[in-house]
């Protein structure tokens, strides 16, 4: 479908600044935090941790999409937090803050939210077996031309070679396109929440 030569490949620590700054032009927010620092972070350990797998799509010598994917969640956020202290405290100021204003703004509506009130029990299944997929983005004069899909496709391929057997994602319930793109390659929902839809992929057939 692709009509750009294009170049899927494991991120190399050579891409760490580009692949940065195209997280940053996606908006792709690290535990909450956006920007540049908290994607150059993220950027790095995506070649630095076995458990983070990262895949960019190369087209005309720049990177036109990336997906990343991270194993063993619990214990990646958990270790990424202790090494970088000035980050887990600008991720705890934002919560606190949120929170904040959680509690000043009226209850939001719970219809068509799920009985377990977000999704927790599906969602914190962490293992090393379990991947889950912190972003998937393709810039925007790439989009439509397939490039989402590729990048999932070999995504599975690199998973199923490492031993992983389920693939999830977690998705803005407004984000039509990315609902689209999971659905296309055999993701399926496995709860609505109020703002999110949580889905799932097995990486074994
Ligand atoms: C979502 C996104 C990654 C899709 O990438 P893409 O390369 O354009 O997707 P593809 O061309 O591979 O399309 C895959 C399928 O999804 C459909 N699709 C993709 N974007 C769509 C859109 N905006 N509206 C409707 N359908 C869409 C395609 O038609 C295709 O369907 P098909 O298999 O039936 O032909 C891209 O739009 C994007 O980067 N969006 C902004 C970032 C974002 O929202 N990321 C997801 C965060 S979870």
């Amino acid at each position: 479908m692709a009509s750009v030569p294009e170049n899927i490949r494991r991120v190399e620590a050579t891409d760490v600044s580009d692949l940065a700054e195209a997280m940053a032009e996606l908006g792709v927010t690290v535990a909450g935090i956006s920007g540049l620092p908290a994607n150059r972070l993220i950027a790095a350990a995506v070649v630095s941790r076995p458990e983070v797998n990262g895949l960019v799509c190369e087209c005309r010598g720049e990177i036109a999409g990336f997906l990343v994917c991270i194993s063993n969640w619990k214990q990646f956020w958990l270790k990424f937090l202790a090494r970088h202290p000035v980050f887990l405290f600008k991720v705890v100021a934002n919560r606190l803050f949120k929170a904040n204003l959680k509690r000043r703004s009226p209850a939001p509506s719970t219809e068509g939210a799920s009985q377990d009130g977000g999704n927790k029990i599906y969602w914190e299944d962490s293992s090393l077996a379990i991947s889950k997929t912190l972003y998937v983005g393709v810039r925007e004069t790439y989009r439509g031309l397939g490039l989402g899909k590729l990048l999932y496709q070999r995504m599975f391929e690199e998973l199923h070679k490492q031993g992983i057997s389920r693939l999830d994602a977690r998705i803005a319930g407004d984000n039509e396109g990315s609902q689209k793109l999971h659905a296309s390659v055999g993701f399926k929902v496995v709860k609505r929440g109020r703002d999110a839809i949580f889905l799932s992929r097995s990486i074994e057939d």
